[in-house]
C-alpha cells in the first residue's frame, strides 16, 4: 500500500527509481509518480495506472542524480493524475511524497492555507504547501518541515525536495514504515528494503516522528526538537533472487511451491543443536505465565490464527481468544488480569493490527509478535518476536506466510505444553516433515488442480468453502484466496451452519467445496454434502487419505490431523491460482488490493 523511494548521489536517478518502484508493485497501488532534480529544477512524472505508464511518460533526456517516487493507493481522492504523488507546493519549490493518512487535513487546510489553490484532492498536498507558507515566512526548509510536521496527526512516511537545495532529501516517518539505505557517495529512502537492494543492502531504521536529512554523503536523524540520533545501519538479510519469479509465470505459484522448503527450512531455524525443537524462554514465560492468550490479526494471518487457537489449547492446554485487528481496538474484551497478545502479521506493518499493539502496550501488557520481516513496525514494537523465515513473499494473495505462521504457532504450542508438563501429542519435528512431504505432493498435481478449477469455479458467480473444526477454518482461507483473485464471491461456512440461512443461496451448480480431513466430524460434514447436493449445488470433497470415500473429488495425503491445515490448505490455494488465470485475472496484483495494508 503506497510506496516510496528516493535517491541522492551520482547516477542516473530516474532509472534506479522507477526499477525501485517496481520492486515495490507487489504492495498494491493505482498510480506512480517521480520527481527528479537535474541542475536547475525538479521535473515530476505521473501517470494513472501501472509503473509502465509512468516508464512511458518519463523525459528520457532529463539527467539527474537526486529524485524521489511514489506509488499510490487510494485513499483521498480517485486514483487520477492529479491525485498520484509527487505533489508540488504552489511556487514549485516543493515537491513531495506521502505514504499514510493526514487525519487532520481538513482542519490544517481551514486554520492554515485559506485562498491557497489546491490541485487534487490529497490529504498530502497540504503538507507540501504547508512547508511551503513556512519557508515563505522566512524558516530555512529544515524549519518549515520541523515545523509542519509538527501539525500533523496520523500516519506519514514523506520525502521531500527543495528546488533551492539540490544537496538534500528531506525525510520523515511517524506509524508509516520508511528506512534509508547508506551508500557509498549515494544513499536512497525506501519503503520496504526490497525496493532498493539493487543498490545496498544496508539500511538505517527510522522510529515514528524522527525526520532525517539525507544528502549524498551523510544521513542525519533527528527527533523533532532537533536533538541528534546516533543509529548504525543493519544488513538486510534479503537474496536478490528471492524476489524474482525465475522461471514462474506468478509470484504466486512460485510461493506456493516454496511451502514444503518453508517448513523445513522453520523446523531447521527452530531446532536446537540436539535436534530438539526450542523457543526463546522469555516467551515461552510470557507464553505460559498467562491466563489468557489473544491472537490478534487481519485477513489471511487472522486465519492462521484461529487454527493457531486450536494448537495452543489443544497441544499447550492454553485458553485463546482470536480477534480481527480493526473490531478489537473498538470493542475490547474484559481482559484478565495476565494477558498476552500475540500479533500474527507477514507484513508486520498492518496499521489495524499495529493500533491494537499499541493500545495494549499502553494498558502495560506483553505482546509476541509472529512476523516474516524482521525490523517490522510490529516487530520492533512488541517486547517479543517470532520469525516466519518464509522469504519475501510478494504476491499479494498470502500462501506461504500463512502456512509458516501455522508451522511457528504449532513449535510454539508445541514447546510451551513441554515447559508446562503437558503429555507429549505428537513428535513434531517428524509430522512437520510429513507435512513437508505432503506439501511436495500437491504442489507436483497442478494439472489436477488447474482441471478441477475448470470443472468447478472458472464459470461461477458464487461458492462455497464448508468444513468443521479446524477444516472451516480453512475453508475461510479457501474463500479468501478465491475471492481476492479471481473476483468469485466466496464465502467459508461451517458446515452445521449453512442450513440455519445461507442454504438459501444455493441453487443448481452451486460450487461447494467441502474439506473432510477430521475424523470426529468427517461424517458430519458429509451429512452437510448432502444436504447442498439435494438442492442442487455441485459439491467438490478434498478430504484426507483414510477419510476419504468414493465420493471425494480429490483425497490429501494423510499428516497428523492437528497439522491438517498446512497440507489442505495447498489444493484451496492452487484451484484459486487457476480459476483466476482461467478468468484472465491479474494474479499477482488483484484489483482494488494492497499488499502491506499501512493505513487503519
Ligand atoms: C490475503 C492477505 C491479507 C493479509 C492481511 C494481513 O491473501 O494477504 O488478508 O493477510 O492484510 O496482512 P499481514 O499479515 O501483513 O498483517
Amino acid at each position: 500500500m503506497c510506496g516510496i523511494v528516493g535517491y541522492i548521489g551520482n547516477q542516473d536517478a530516474k532509472e534506479i527509481l522507477l526499477k525501485g518502484l517496481e520492486k515495490l508493485e507487489y504492495r498494491g497501488y493505482d498510480s506512480a509518480g517521480i520527481a527528479v532534480r537535474d541542475n536547475s529544477q525538479v521535473h515530476v512524472f505521473k501517470a494513472k495506472g501501472r509503473i509502465a505508464d509512468l516508464r512511458a511518460v518519463v523525459d528520457a533526456s532529463v539527467s539527474a542524480n537526486t529524485g524521489i517516487g511514489h506509488t499510490r493507493w487510494a485513499t483521498h481522492g480517485v486514483p487520477s493524475h492529479d491525485n498520484a504523488h509527487p505533489h508540488q507546493s504552489t511556487a514549485g519549490r516543493f515537491t513531495l511524497v506521502h505514504n499514510g493518512v493526514i487525519e487532520n487535513y481538513s482542519i490544517l487546510k481551514r486554520e492554515y492555507l485559506e485562498g491557497t489553490a489546491f490541485v487534487s484532492e490529497t490529504d498530502t498536498e497540504v503538507i507540501v504547501q504547508l512547508i511551503e507558507k513556512f519557508a515563505n515566512e522566512g524558516m530555512e526548509t529544515e524549519e518549515a518541515f520541523r515545523q509542519t510536521l509538527k501539525l500533523l496527526k496520523g500516519s506519514y512516511a514523506l520525502a521531500l525536495l527543495d528546488e533551492q537545495n539540490d544537496e538534500t532529501i528531506f525525510v520523515a516517518k511517524n506509524k508509516s514504515p520508511l528506512l534509508v539505505g547508506t551508500g557509498s557517495d549515494f544513499n536512497v529512502v525506501a519503503s520496504d528494503a526490497m525496493a532498493m537492494l539493487q543498490v545496498t543492502d544496508q539500511y538505517v531504521e527510522l522510529m515514528d516522528k524522527e525526520m532525517v536529512i539525507v544528502t549524498k554523503n551523510d544521513v542525519t536523524i533527528k527527533t523533532l526538537d532537533g536533538t541528534v540520533v546516533e543509529r548504525s545501519p543493519y544488513k538486510a538479510e534479503l537474496d536478490a533472487s528471492d524476489i524474482e519469479k525465475g522461471t514462474y509465470p506468478h509470484y504466486m505459484l512460485k510461493e506456493i511451491d516454496e511451502q514444503p522448503l518453508v517448513i523445513r527450512k522453520i523446523i531447521q531455524k527452530y531446532q536446537d543443536e540436539q535436534g530438539s525443537l526450542q523457543i526463546d524462554q522469555n516467551i515461552l514465560d510470557a507464553v505460559t505465565s498467562s491466563d489468557r492468550v489473544y491472537i490478534i490479526a487481519c485477513g489471511t494471518s487472522y486465519h492462521a490464527g484461529l487454527v493457531g487457537k486450536q494448537l495452543l489449547e489443544q497441544m499447550a492446554k492454553i485458553p485463546v481468544e482470536v480477534h480481527v485487528a480493526s473490531e478489537f481496538g473498538y470493542n475490547m474484551p474484559l481482559l484478565p488480569e495476565k494477558p498476552l497478545f500475540i500479533f500474527i502479521s507477514q507484513s508486520g506493518e498492518t496499521a489495524d493490527s499495529r493500533a491494537v499493539l499499541v493500545a495494549v502496550k499502553e494498558l502495560g501488557h506483553k505482546a509476541l509478535t509472529i512476523t516474516n520481516v524482521q525490523g517490522s513496525t510490529l516487530s520492533r514494537e512488541a517486547d517479543y518476536t517470532l520469525l516466519l523465515h518464509a522469504g519475501p513473499e510478494i504476491a499479494v494473495a498470502s500462501t506461504k506466510a500463512y502456512t509458516a505462521q501455522i508451522a511457528v504457532l504449532s513449535i510454539l504450542a508445541h514447546v510451551a505444553a513441554a515447559s508446562k508438563g503437558e503429555a507429549e501429542s505428537m513428535n513434531l519435528v517428524k509430522e512437520l516433515g510429513i507435512v513437508a512431504n505432503a506439501m511436495e505432493v500437491l504442489c507436483d498435481s497442478k494439472e489436477e488442480m488447474d482441471y478441477i478449477a475448470r470443472e468447478y469455479l472458472s464459470f461461477t458467480r458464487n461458492a462455497f468453502f464448508i468444513g468443521r473444526g479446524i477444516d472451516y477454518y480453512v475453508g475461510l482461507e479457501g474463500a479468501l484466496k478465491l475471492k481476492e483473485i479471481s473476483y468469485i464471491q466466496a464465502e467459508g461456512f461451517a458446515g452445521g451452519e449453512l442450513k440455519h440461512g445461507t442454504i438459501a443461496l444455493i441453487e443448481e451448480g452451486t460450487p461447494v467445496v467441502a474439506i473432510a480431513t477430521q475424523e470426529n466430524v468427517n461424517l458430519s460434514i458429509r451429512g452437510n454434502v448432502k444436504e447442498v447436493a439435494a438442492r442442487g449445488a455441485n459439491p467438490c470433497i478434498i478430504s484426507m487419505k483414510g477419510l476419504d470415500t468414493d465420493e471425494d473429488r480429490f483425497v490429501i495425503p494423510a499428516v497428523h490431523d492437528l497439522l491438517s491445515p498446512l497440507v489442505s490448505v495447498v489444493p484451496l490455494q492452487l484451484i484459486a491460482y487457476y480459476a483466476a488465470l482461467h478468468r484472465d485475472c491479474d494474479v499477482d496484483k488483484p484489483r482494488n488490493l494492497a499488499k502491506s495494508v499501512t493505513v487503519e
